[in-house]
């Protein structure tokens, strides 16, 4: 089976994990994309040869979730021949036998607009911001102009900036539990599998 579920939203806006449960609970692949682009961030020297020579290694790093690699990740994805040496990979991943989830910022756009599910997932920046000051602690107030810095890049850039396809299912979860969230996700994910028969 054929069957690609794309969610695409701002920064910690819970795609990460909507996209690990849709996994656990239809037995899907998941792919998280940016963790592509904060690989390549991190490698440091030319991104675009850093994107061109990325190895399955370089996703291992224990740094990629820092404030730090988020920033360096959203201004290496402005760069046209890095995200073009990214989309091969991606696609293949997306249309592989048995089903695949990939988060990200233009999957339902980009990548693969023929996704069967596509979800955008937001929520308020300063909530957003304070899951993720949970998750790395340190000075809240950086944290929320991190997430506002990195939006703005990521949604002001030229080549496959952020926004939600026009088919895409917008899931608010400002003020949603993860269970709620998931549970949402997973009521739309059942609907598009039972529609193909
Ligand atoms: O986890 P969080 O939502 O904060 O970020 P991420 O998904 O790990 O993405 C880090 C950065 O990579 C984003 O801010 C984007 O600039 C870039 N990215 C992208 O351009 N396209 C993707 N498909 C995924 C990430």
């Amino acid at each position: 089976m054929i069957f690609t579920v794309a969610i695409d939203g701002p920064a910690a806006a819970g795609k990460g994990t909507i996209g690990r449960a849709l996994a656990a609970r239809f037995g899907f692949a998941h792919l998280d994309t940016g963790l592509l682009y904060r690989a390549v961030g991190a490698k440091g020297g030319d991104p675009v040869a850093a994107a061109v020579g990325l190895v399955p290694g370089d996703l291992e790093r224990g740094d990629l979730r820092s404030l730090e690699a988020g920033q360096a990740a959203s201004r290496v994805a402005v760069i046209p021949e890095v995200r073009a040496a990214l989309v091969e990979f991606q696609r293949r991943f997306a249309r592989a036998e048995g089903g695949a989830v990939l988060d990200g910022r233009d999957i339902g756009t980009v990548i693969c607009p023929e996704a069967e599910v596509k979800l955008y997932v937001t929520a308020s920046p300063e909530v957003r911001a304070h899951r993720r000051w949970l998750e790395v602690g340190g000075d809240q107030a950086l944290v929320l102009a991190e997430v506002r810095e990195r939006d703005a890049r990521d949604m002001g850039r030229a080549d496959a900036p952020l926004r939600a396809a026009a088919d895409a299912v917008v899931l608010d979860t400002s003020e949603m539990t993860v269970e709620a969230a998931v549970a949402r996700a997973i009521a739309v994910v059942e609907r598009a599998l039972e529609g193909r028969g």
